[in-house]
């Protein structure tokens, strides 16, 4: 027996490793996916030898990410409960996708997670799974063994002669969860939302406070709603995303602190990091906003709280959110231009804008006398019927005083 097991490096999934050969009987191939989490790979190959895996697959799969799962979130301005850009949940199905392509390539009988029986990811690993593979299998230990308190575990890795890390207040850190697209950090002193978070929990932006005190200008490029440039330089997708998490990491960009709604029922309190993509949804919308029709612009901002949560939820693979995304792609054939982003204290502003296939006309829109098509006079009939069913109602409150 075979399975592809989602594998950090870390000290979860090296227990999963061991339990998984204990529990199951079986091989374990190891899946490790480069993100852009900012981690070096090399020790999780290491650990993997060291624990005896014979199929080590490591994968730098950053470009794909940014071009096949963020620019697409992104061409919808994705945010769910108002705020949250999504960072981990959008980095499920690409995980989900590999682990079963190994499975298919290697011929294994299924695939293994280190996600918890209370979280999102759990949900989101195995939806995607299914509609890729129905016919998969998937084992989630965290539903199956009884290692359910961290004593336990330590316990089960040190009987294991599995390496134990401790951070630097003696106790296994918070859970991060990290990628090009953000960090995010939950559990241990963040579990209480009535209480700030220390500083130590910020990973790749600086305290607002402590930011440059000049502000900094860049100027970002768009083709048909993707970022392809900034400051003129042309960028593949993931080398876009670094360099604007660089220049939003510098400018404390992109901190958010957020109790949320899991899918699977119970509020959680998370702190995250999105410095590029924080920049990038201001500097998408400011495109958007000269090179969209009013029509075009408002029916996808009544969608995307759908679209949104389809991601959330972990059904990236199904057919309404593909019906979705259609919807979205086709309104950004012209998203195409330039716009001027000023960084200062952890804001990004827009503060210019420009395309070739702007719909801005300054000479309809001036207050000095324009040449154009525009009659002053026609916005009074204008008034007058859309006032009409307005008089009506305001004629019956007046008669019956209520
Ligand atoms: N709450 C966020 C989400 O559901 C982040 C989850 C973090 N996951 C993790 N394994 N640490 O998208
Ligand atoms: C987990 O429970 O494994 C992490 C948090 C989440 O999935 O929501």
């Amino acid at each position: 027996k075979k399975v592809v097991l989602a594998y950090s490096g870390g000290l979860d999934t090296s227990i999963i490793l061991k339990w998984l050969r204990e529990a199951y009987d079986c091989e374990v191939v190891t899946f490790t996916a480069d993100l852009g989490q900012g981690e070096e790979l090399e020790p999780a190959r290491a650990k993997a030898e060291m624990m005896g895996v014979k199929d080590i697959r490591i994968e730098d799969v950053r470009e794909e990410f940014v071009s096949d799962f963020v620019f697409p979130m992104f061409r919808a301005n994705a945010v769910y409960e108002g705020v949250y850009l999504l960072g981990t949940s959008i980095a499920r199905p690409l995980i989900a996708k590999r682990l079963v392509e190994i499975a298919e390539e290697t011929g294994a009988d299924a695939i293994a997670h280190g996600a918890t029986g209370k979280g999102n990811d759990q949900v989101r690993f195995e939806l995607c799974a299914y509609a890729l593979n129905p016919a998969i299998k998937v084992i989630a230990p965290w539903r199956e063994w009884d290692l359910q308190s961290r004593t336990k575990l330590i316990e089960y890795a040190e009987k294991n002669q599995i390496p134990v890390p401790k951070d630097k207040r003696g106790e296994a850190p918070f859970s991060v969860d990290a990628n090009l697209l953000h960090t995010s950090s939950e559990g241990k002193v963040l579990e209480d939302p009535g209480v700030e978070a220390p500083d130590y929990v910020y990973q790749r932006t600086v305290d607002p406070v402590d930011a440059p005190n000049e502000p900094e200008t860049i100027t970002i490029g768009f083709e048909k709603g993707d970022g392809v440039s900034v400051n003129g330089e042309k960028l593949s997708p993931a080398a876009f995303l670094t360099k604007l998490n660089e220049l939003g990491g510098k400018h404390g960009v992109g901190r958010l602190d957020l109790v949320e709604n899991r899918f699977v029922g119970m509020k959680s309190r998370g702190i995250y990091e999105t410095p590029g993509g924080t920049i990038l949804l201001a500097a998408h919308r400011g495109i958007e906003s000269i090179t969209l029709d009013r029509g075009a612009a408002h029916l996808k901002d009544e969608i995307m709280p759908r679209y949104a949560e389809l991601i959330y939820n972990g059904f990236w693979f199904a057919p309404e959110r593909e019906m979705l995304q259609a919807l979205i792609d086709k309104s950004q054939e012209y998203v195409t231009g330039e716009v001027t982003v000023k960084l200062y204290k952890g804001s990004a502003q827009v503060v210019a804008r420009t395309s070739p296939y702007s719909l801005y006309s300054e000479d309809l829109v001036t207050f000095e006398e324009g040449t154009g098509t525009y009659d002053h006079h026609d916005a009074e009939g204008f008034i007058k019927l859309n006032g009409l069913r307005l008089r009506t109602f305001g004629a019956r409150k007046a008669k019956f005083g209520f």
